[in-house]
Formats: C-alpha cells, sequence, structure tokens
C-alpha cells in the first residue's frame, strides 16, 4: 500500500460518510473542507441504498434495484478521493458462492470500490476467495471481539498462504458502536479493544507485515467521533446530521474531551484468546475453530442487522 498514492495520512483518523445519497456528500464535503477537513470516503449499505431508491417512490424489480446501487455507488466514487464501501446482498440462506460472485462483480466497479461482506460463517469463506483475489474487503456487522480476532486471524493466515494481496487499501473492520450501546453495552470499548487485538497481531502474531483498518460505525455522537479519534482508529463513518454537529464546533470543542461519561453502559473487558486459538497456523484449523464455535463469530446483533438490510432491501422491490 503506497499512502501517499491513496492520500492517507498515517495516525490519522479519516471521515467517511455513511450515506448513500451523492447529494449529501457534496454537501458535506463542502462543510468538512471550510472546516480545512475532509470527507475521505463512504460507507453504503443496503438500506441506506434503500432510502435513497425510496425518496423516488418507485417499487424496482431486483435487477433494476442492484443497477441503480451501482449508479450511487459510482456517483458517489466521483465525489470522494478514498475508499467507498458497497455491501453483498446476503440473507440467512445466501450461500458463499453467491457472496463471492457479487464481491467480484462489485470490485469490478472502481479500484476505490470495497466489498462489504457479512461477518458470518458463510461470510468467512466468501473473505477467503476475494481476498485470494486481491480484493478489498470490509467486514460488517462486527459486535465482538472474537468476531474481530477472527477476521484479524483470517486475514493473516490468508497471507501466510496467498502471500500479500495486492490491493489499493488494507481490509477493513466495522464495529458498530451505536447498535452495542442501544442494548446497553459500551461500543466504543469495543472499539479499543479491536484496536488491541490488532496490535496483538502485530506486535506477536504476524510474521509478516500486518495491516487491517478499524473502521468505527454505527457512530450515533459527537462523543462516539471523539473517542474514536482519541482510539486512533484509521476511520470513521457517521451519518450526515452528525457531521453538521461535528463540523459546526470550534477547533477547541473538537479536541476537548468527551464530556458525557455514559457510566450506564456495561464495560466490556478485553477477551484473550486462549493458547489453542492463539496457535491457529492454518485456514483449515480456523474454520475448524469458527465451525465448531470455538472462536465464536456469532452475533446476535450481526443476524439482526442482516434481517433488517433484507426487510429494507425487500421494501423497495416490486
Ligand atoms: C456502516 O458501514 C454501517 O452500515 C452503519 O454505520 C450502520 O449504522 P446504524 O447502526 O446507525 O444503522
Amino acid at each position: 500500500m503506497d499512502n501517499k498514492k491513496i492520500n492517507f495520512i498515517p495516525n490519522k483518523t479519516h471521515f467517511l460518510l455513511d450515506s448513500g445519497d451523492p447529494e449529501e456528500y457534496d454537501e458535506i464535503g463542502k462543510l468538512a473542507k471550510v472546516r480545512g477537513s475532509e470527507i475521505w470516503g463512504s460507507t453504503t449499505n443496503p438500506s441506506l441504498i434503500a432510502k435513497k431508491l425510496s425518496s423516488e417512490n418507485k417499487r424496482l424489480t431486483t435487477k433494476e434495484a442492484f443497477k441503480l446501487q451501482k449508479q450511487i455507488v459510482m456517483q458517489i466514487v466521483q465525489i470522494v478521493p478514498g475508499p467507498v464501501s458497497a455491501e453483498v446482498y446476503a440473507d440467512h440462506t445466501t450461500s458463499s458462492k453467491n457472496m463471492i460472485k457479487q464481491g467480484q462483480e462489485i470490485s469490478t466497479w472502481h479500484e476505490r470500490v470495497v466489498v462489504k461482506l457479512p461477518t458470518t460463517i458463510e461470510g468467512f469463506k466468501a473473505r477467503t476467495e476475494l481476498r485470494k483475489k486481491g480484493i478489498c474487503t470490509n467486514n460488517t456487522l462486527v459486535f465482538s471481539q472474537q468476531q474481530i480476532f477472527a477476521i484479524c486471524l483470517h486475514e493473516q493466515l490468508i497471507q501466510k498462504k496467498y502471500g500479500p494481496t495486492n490491493n489499493i487499501y488494507p481490509p477493513f473492520i466495522s464495529p458498530f458502536v451505536g447498535r452495542l450501546d442501544d442494548i446497553g453495552q459500551n461500543g466504543m470499548q469495543l472499539v479499543d479493544n479491536g484496536m488491541q487485538i490488532k496490535e496483538h497481531f502485530k506486535t506477536y502474531l504476524s510474521k509478516l507485515p500486518f495491516s487491517i483498518w478499524m473502521l468505527e460505525a454505527s457512530v450515533r455522537s459527537i462523543d462516539h467521533i471523539k473517542l474514536g479519534i482519541l482510539a486512533k482508529s484509521e476511520l470513521i463513518t457517521a451519518p450526515a446530521k452528525l457531521y453538521k454537529e461535528w463540523f459546526a464546533l470550534s477547533n477547541k470543542e473538537q479536541e476537548s474531551a468527551p464530556d458525557k461519561i455514559n457510566s450506564t453502559l456495561r464495560e466490556l473487558e478485553y477477551w484473550q484468546a486462549p493458547s489453542e486459538i492463539n496457535g491457529i497456523d492454518s485456514l483449515d484449523k480456523l474454520f475448524e475453530a469458527i465451525t465448531t464455535n470455538r472462536l465464536n463469530v456469532l452475533h446476535e446483533l450481526t443476524n439482526q442487522g442482516i434481517d433488517k438490510f433484507v426487510a429494507d432491501w425487500k421494501n423497495i422491490l416490486s
């Protein structure tokens, strides 16, 4: 990865806009520029794309909806200089084969388009094939440290087996902070602990240069932004409404410590992988561990997230 070529400044948190509406990219991009900042990239998901398409009040066939999704993503690519995530369509019955097919197609749209995959067992199988082919992926719907650990380990083993993959960006991990807060858990601690897990790989587990980016998602408050910057998350994605608040703050206010310590949220203790999990040294062993739940990549909120994306997507179909 050539940081200069992709305009990535190491040790700085880069802002992405969480939206499927190209007009919002123009609007928020301008606000950012006035403040000497930048909307570097984008995240979309089936709900955000469906929201944009439903504003046109038309029912669509599946084919039309996918075609329009591509059009929207390509419009966004023209506006932002960095990565734009587009998600594969997946319900609970979607096979990895199907996700691979969609992912390969999405990756041809543009070199800056990143393929978002659900963090499920089928999603991991699809990840193997897509990463092998050098396609940049974004693991979405991440709610646990075991999921983060499994993504890091998977990436490490892919590189060990197939050599460094040739992407313009490293792969991303998207912990969903706000949805964890919603159920009373401290979502920001998943980002903090996830950064520590990444460090653990870099320092102890990887013999190869190890690069993977944290993308703090499901961001709901100014404090989430401040805490993400303090955690040194490489990327943060937030909705337009929140950036309007953020860019209206003075530099001093942006740099001041988060003021609301929400003590009602349950603490998330750092998850230390047991030695037999730390010692996994092949993809086969990793898949054995995740399919038997010795390394648990399942999460109820991941399932609920998939259900919501499917329901929102189906809402726009005829
Ligand atoms: C981005 O990649 C996510 O899909 C998004 O941040 C989810 O946000 P929400 O929990 O507000 O829907």
